[in-house]
């Protein structure tokens, strides 16, 4: 019988505190925000999160601080394994994200208890694992480079989003990625190329045995695999707050792969969801489950 591929996402958790602003913030400018509200984030908890509102199942990793019983509670209302979250003395991580008028933000990240990954940790985490077994990761965690080397020698299938795109990447081994989810801008700063066919083009070069999916907000996405390229409109909604649309697309992506979706299937329903995502506030608040998903899907089919 088939063994079924296990997922680990190894990643952040964040309280996101939004607020709501006439504009981003210029530099040198103080603005009166008009509401602030708390939210649960984070690019590997909201991952996570997806994943697991589109049917699949996955384990998270990572580590909270003495604040962070939310996100445990909310894992165990969504079915996500949390066995491998770890308490830490100190605070979770959290952000500050403006919203502006049009739906559109920016984010200030504090790293809190996602910077406290220890080797001995990561070790364990891996050892849980079987080779074949699929990895997610982010960029806004420490020890990015290590849990790679880690997962990569347990033969685990690395899928890496590498958002933030920073010089904390420098040090990590991307040739041992399998599948790289990025949107344009970091497309850009990976390859040093601008517009879809040209990173897409570089990505190959730079990472022949990768496949690739970039989100192109508004103008769609494009799923790279093997030799071809697959592409697929976005679905026309009214933004409310874009935070965590992209990470509602690589959850529900990821699902798809693991549920052996059609690859033209998987970016209609991953498009779908991030579409739902931006018509909600908040990062989690805003992730839609599967069947909600379908509901949108069917509706927009008999328009
Ligand atoms: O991608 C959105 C997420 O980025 C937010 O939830 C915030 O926590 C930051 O990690």
């Amino acid at each position: 019988m088939k063994r079924e591929m296990k997922v680990l996402n190894f990643g952040s958790l964040n309280y996101d505190y939004v607020y709501a602003v006439d504009h981003i913030l210029l530099p040198g400018e103080t603005q009166s925000s008009r509401q602030r509200q708390k939210f649960l984030g984070g690019k590997g908890f909201n991952q996570s999160i997806a994943l697991a509102r589109a049917g699949a199942c996955v384990c998270q990793a990572g580590t909270v601080g003495e604040d962070g019983d939310d996100f445990l509670k909310i894992c165990g209302r969504d079915h996500v394994d949390i066995r491998h979250v770890r308490k830490t003395e100190g605070p979770s991580g959290h952000t500050v994200i403006q919203v502006d008028q049009d739906g559109q933000n920016s984010i200030l990240l504090y790293g809190g208890s996602n910077r406290e990954q220890k080797k001995e940790h990561i070790d364990e985490v891996i050892l849980d694992f079987s080779p074949g077994d699929m990895i997610l990761l982010q960029n806004e965690i420490n020890c990015l480079d290590y849990i790679i080397e880690r997962a990569y020698k347990r033969g685990m299938k690395i899928v890496l989003n590498p958002s933030p795109c920073d010089h904390n990447l420098e040090i990590c081994d991307l040739g041992k990625v399998s599948l790289f989810l990025i949107n344009e801008v970091e497309g850009e700063q990976l390859t040093g190329k601008r517009g879809p066919e040209e990173i897409l083009d570089k990505m190959k070069e730079k990472y022949p045995k990768a496949d690739v999916v970039l989100t192109l907000g508004e103008k769609g996405s494009v799923y790279q695999c093997g030799g071809s390229r697959i592409a697929r409109e976005s679905f026309s909604v009214k933004a409310v707050d874009t935070t965590a649309a992209g990470d509602t697309y690589t959850g529900y992506f990821i699902a798809g792969i693991l549920q052996e979706m059609l690859p033209e299937d998987i970016l209609e329903r991953s498009s779908a969801a991030a579409a739902l995502a931006v018509t909600k506030k908040g990062a989690v608040d805003s992730i839609p489950y599967a069947k909600d998903v379908l509901d949108f899907l069917e509706r927009e089919k008999n328009l």
